[in-house]
């Protein structure tokens, strides 16, 4: 796999207000060590003049996709080629309805299309136009498409309007591009990860499920794959695109899941499980719907019985992976979370708190804290996106640090 690391960034600016702050960004982003160039849509030269952005930038700045002069120096599939990241700072709700659907009417949206960079967007709207239906069914479609959506922040906008839709500030948008663009860590290890829910049938139309969204192990999948890894990751049933570069094993029942990791016990170096799977399934599967009563209204008992479990399986194999467990909890988390560390035999246990608003599951965002042998760092609260990047960080020093050992 090709150094996925990011050096490049085509910074596209569209017409918002937060057009301004983008100037500020092309600094930000210099100062962290990127090279950048900047393409202005038109709508957003009305904003800002391209002599700022070519001032700060010390490049020309790109404009017209029917520009002949501008074609010759830099042709927009020659930037396209060029970048390690697109990044859309601001991207009004109209960019962000052009990207979804693929409309390649000027030289940013094109750019977008020709590229095979990953693409990064910081949408900046009034916060109806975020809220609005249409708008968010468009977000949805990009981050489908692994497009990743940076904020937006709250707070006072120009219009007068409170609430969701500022651009987040320059420093914060570089700090994530940062994250992003995470050194080659991983480059040649091969990485089996688990995510998102099992389901275990009980007949043809029900089943035994939990809340798990995959969002967590997903990210962990992007972050390993962005690290250099080749990833392979074994998904329950979710709603998330496959992350660029990773190959994806879908499963739906526990015994699925286990099957599949165990098959590639032997061919991973890193096992990470991020999947809440279910640990008890129904001790029969009826072929036929189980009918209600009529008439009878007490009680029915379900008869459940243990699933494997998968992290313990592979964690006892020989030889075995440098493992990685996670752990949700209610309460006790360090307590519970050094429990299941020892009782299966794990490197390292990623532990995050479930019940709570902002953490564990569905969300975009979480709380780790991350124990080992005689060792333990709190990874804070933040995106699962900028988290997973961390723990891809920590599990790649500790896999370093086991086998030199
Ligand atoms: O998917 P999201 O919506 O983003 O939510 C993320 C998450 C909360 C699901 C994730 O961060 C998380 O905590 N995943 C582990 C959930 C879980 O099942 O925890 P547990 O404490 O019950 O299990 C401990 C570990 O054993 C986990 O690594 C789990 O994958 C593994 N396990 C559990 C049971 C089993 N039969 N086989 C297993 O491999």
């Amino acid at each position: 796999m090709s150094d996925p690391s990011i050096h490049r960034i085509v910074l596209g600016v569209t017409a918002g207000v937060a057009a301004y702050k983008a100037a500020d960004l092309v600094r930000r982003l210099l100062e962290r060590g990127f090279d950048v160039r900047v393409v202005m849509t038109p709508g957003a030269q009305a904003f800002v003049a391209p002599l700022t952005f070519q001032a700060v930038s010390g490049r020309p700045v790109h404009r017209d996709l029917l520009d002949e002069a501008a074609e010759a120096a830099m042709g927009h599939i020659e930037l396209a080629r060029w970048a390690d990241l697109v990044l859309v700072a601001p991207a009004t709700a109209d960019f962000l309805a052009r990207l979804a659907h693929g409309l390649a009417g000027d030289l940013l949206s094109t750019l977008c299309l020709a590229t095979a960079a990953p693409i990064a967007v910081a949408p900046a709207m009034n916060q109806q136009m975020w809220r609005a239906s249409a708008t968010a069914a468009n977000v949805a479609i990009l981050r489908q498409r692994g497009v990743e959506v940076l904020g937006p922040g709250e707070g006072e906008q120009a219009c007068g309007d409170v609430g969701p839709g500022r651009m987040l500030e320059p420093v914060e948008i570089a700090e994530r591009v940062r994250a992003m663009a995470a050194p080659a860590v991983l480059a040649g290890r091969r990485v089996l990860i688990t995510a998102g829910p099992t389901q275990e049938a009980l007949d043809p139309v029900r089943y035994l499920s939990n809340h798990s969204s995959g969002k967590m192990g997903y990210a962990v999948a992007t972050a390993a794959a962005r690290a250099g890894a080749s990833v392979v990751l074994v998904s329950g049933p979710t709603a998330l695109a496959t992350p660029p570069g990773v190959e994806r094993v879908d499963v739906i029942s526990a015994r699925e899941m286990r099957d599949a990791a165990l098959a590639r016990a032997m061919w991973c170096d890193i096992f990470i499980a991020a999947a809440a799977v279910a640990d008890y399934r129904p001790a029969e599967f009826s072929e036929r719907k189980i009918k209600k009563r009529e008439g009878d209204d007490s009680p029915r008992t379900l008869e459940l019985v243990r699933n494997p479990d998968i992290l313990a399986e592979l964690a006892a194999t020989n030889p075995r992976p440098f493992v990685v467990g996670f752990a949700a909890e209610t309460h006790d988390v360090e307590a519970n979370a050094r429990d299941k560390l020892a009782r299966k035999r794990l490197d390292m246990i990623a532990a995050n708190r479930v019940g709570v608003p902002g953490t564990g599951f569905g969300v975009d965002t979480n709380e780790l804290s991350v124990y080992w042998g005689d060792g333990g760092v709190a990874l804070g609260s933040a995106s699962k996106t900028d988290l997973a990047a961390r723990l891809v960080r920590l599990v790649a020093e500790r896999y370093d640090a086991t086998r030199s050992a």
